[in-house]
């Protein structure tokens, strides 16, 4: 017979392996006895869209990265808030994530307008040089420093707007005038429009379709990822592919809530996100072409639908009615950004 001290040693030994093995089929958060963290995104556009799918394939990696420590939902179309509501949800901790575009932040971080100023940039690479260096690493720093309850994560693409109208095709200046243009809520936006003759009404992306359908606004600017996959083609009678203006997004998120994760859960995040954005930098060229192309086909077969083209003297002419709105906006955008962005240009 084995000693009883010997019996006593094993008999504790196995209970301790056992205890061991359950504990590691256990997930993280029971044995830290917490749920995991729920981080909803909220946003407004469709999921085939640049945004829609950086949404989905960031939650899809993070959930998979990070099962057990944190869940990430998300609420596509407007479901849970609209661009308004979502900025002023995640600033007061009642929604986690968001990607609004940035002419919504007028009212947290006017300077952010930079983006709206229409054939500011030349092309994608002059916004991501933007988004990428010191405007981009200031903007972060000025939601940090006013407090404004939101830290801004990244910058994620859409593409260049175009314009679309029910009354004629939109080729000059002369085109625009006493039209009424549904646009975001931004108001170097609202002074595009005026300089082009027209009226800009700033409201909701989920009641842009109605608008255009019961005749209460004559047209809306938005890229063609946009136009395709909120159908205003079907309620309009001119597309004109201006590219006159950018649209992006701040991916931002609850400062409390950020800062209330663990660091190594934070870092992990913040490394699946830097992949996504440059996912969704692709995504988003393969997005508006399939949009533009799926509206070519559409043009062809139906008369009441026409996609116009701009020479390049319209296109001056376009550029030179809008061009004193940048003047215009002298004291909300530091003058060093504009500086920058055109010496990058080498304009
Ligand atoms: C709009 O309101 O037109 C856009 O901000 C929608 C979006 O998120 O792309």
């Amino acid at each position: 017979m084995r000693p009883i001290s010997h019996f006593k040693k094993d008999y504790g030994y196995r209970i301790y392996i056992i205890f061991l093995l359950i504990m590691m089929a256990l997930p993280a958060s029971t044995l830290s006895g917490s749920d995991p963290k729920i981080i909803r995104f909220s946003h407004v556009v469709s999921e085939n869209t640049p945004k829609g799918w950086g949404a989905m394939e960031l939650a899809r990696r993070v959930n998979k990265a990070l099962k057990g420590k944190v869940r990430m939902e998300v609420y596509p179309n407007g479901t849970l808030f609209n661009d308004n509501q979502a900025i002023e949800a995640v600033a007061m901790g009642s929604l986690e994530m968001a990607a609004p575009s940035t002419a919504k932040f007028k009212g947290f971080v006017p300077g952010l307008q930079l983006f709206d100023i229409p054939f500011l940039f030349s092309d994608l690479h002059a916004v991501h040089k933007t988004m990428d260096g010191e405007i981009g690493r200031e903007l972060k720093s000025i939601f940090r420093k006013r407090a404004l309850g939101i830290q801004l994560l990244d910058f994620w693409d859409n593409a260049f707007k175009q314009f679309t109208c029910n009354t004629n095709p939109l080729t000059t200046p002369n085109d625009f005038k006493g039209m009424k243009f549904r646009i975001m809520d931004s108001e170097i936006l609202e002074a595009q429009i005026e300089a082009l003759g027209g009226v800009g009404y700033q409201s909701a992306f989920s009641d842009v379709f109605d608008l255009l359908s019961e005749g209460k606004m004559d047209g809306q600017e938005n890229t063609a990822s946009n136009i395709y996959t909120q159908h205003y083609h079907t309620v309009q009678h001119y597309m004109t592919l201006s590219n006159h203006g950018y649209l992006g997004y701040l991916v931002i998120v609850n400062q409390a809530f950020w800062e209330g994760l663990p660091w190594p859960v934070q870092k992990k995040i913040s490394a699946i996100l830097k992949e996504v954005t440059l996912g969704v930098r692709e995504k988003a060229i393969a997005f508006n072409q399939h949009a533009l192309t799926a509206l070519k086909t559409y043009a062809e077969t139906h008369d009441a639908f026409e996609i116009v083209s701009l020479t390049s003297d319209e296109k001056q002419a376009l550029q030179r009615a809008v061009a004193p709105v940048e003047k215009e906006f002298k004291d909300l955008i530091p003058k060093r950004w504009l500086e920058t962005i055109q010496h990058d240009h080498g304009l």
